[in-house]
């Protein structure tokens, strides 16, 4: 079957269909010995001979995989990290399929973290037409104003660009820091740290504790478990 050679990388589980466009575009694949740089180029998936570092790309034989983590803060979401910190690959121990993450959380944030060897789920997730909801418990230095509340939630502008409607609810007000739930549908760079630093209430700290349906509940911080078969099913409907 003829397929775009980005969705052949992708299925082979060499990286999300994201990466392999770079990889393709940096010019490290070759097809029957040459080097393919064109995004739009196709593949025929049981005759052509695909490399990448100098070893033959091949359909995957293992199961597709799904798990959830509970990213502790200090842990990048890239595979390898080129200032050498640890990266949330380092906590999965003894899963011996590549498994990337869908999306991303910084460095300093923590919480509900999936990661899979299936690329097709993860382009579906992260293409930016997707606005799953992202629920997040922050720590904001001082509490925001109800205008200020209103100001989050009509949504704010981000390097020139409005951010689409978002929720903030104050759920404990501690003097110089108040806990928020928020609820945001898109995934920009940092985008709950900038939206609370617009309304100068920035944040202490951050949490990932559900995306769309899928709730963290009490996976201890460091810790990854399978995602059950429902919660698959709920991923690959969305
Ligand atoms: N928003 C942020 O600012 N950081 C994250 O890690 C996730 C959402």
């Amino acid at each position: 079957m003829l397929i775009r050679l980005q969705k052949y990388l992708a299925d082979c589980g060499i990286a999300s269909r994201r990466k392999s466009e770079e990889l393709i575009i940096e010019g490290r694949i070759t097809v029957n010995g040459v080097v393919i740089k064109e995004l739009g180029t196709k593949v025929d998936d049981e005759k052509d001979e695909v490399f990448y570092r100098g070893k033959k790309v091949e359909k995957q034989k293992e199961d597709l995989i799904y798990i959830m983590l509970h990213k502790p803060e200090g842990y990048v979401t890239t595979v390898k990290d080129q200032f050498d910190r640890p990266t949330v690959i380092d906590l999965i121990k003894d899963i011996r399929v590549r498994v990337f993450p869908i999306g991303r959380l910084d460095y300093d944030t923590s919480g509900l973290l999936i990661l899979t060897n299936d690329g097709e789920l993860t382009f579906k997730l992260t293409h930016p037409k997707h606005n799953i909801s992202k629920t997040y418990i922050a720590k904001l230095f001082g509490a925001p104003s109800p205008e200020e509340i209103l100001k989050f939630k009509r949504g704010l502008t981000i390097d020139g660009v409005k951010t689409a409607p978002a929720e903030m609810e104050i759920i404990k007000n501690e003097g110089k820091i108040a806990s928020a739930k928020i609820v945001i549908h898109e995934g920009k760079n940092r985008q709950v740290r900038r939206m609370c630093e617009e309304i100068k209430h920035p944040v202490a700290s951050l949490k990932r504790v559900a995306t769309g349906n899928l709730f963290l509940g009490e996976l201890e911080k460091g810790k990854y478990r399978h995602l059950t078969e429902k919660e698959v099913n709920y991923l690959k409907s969305l």
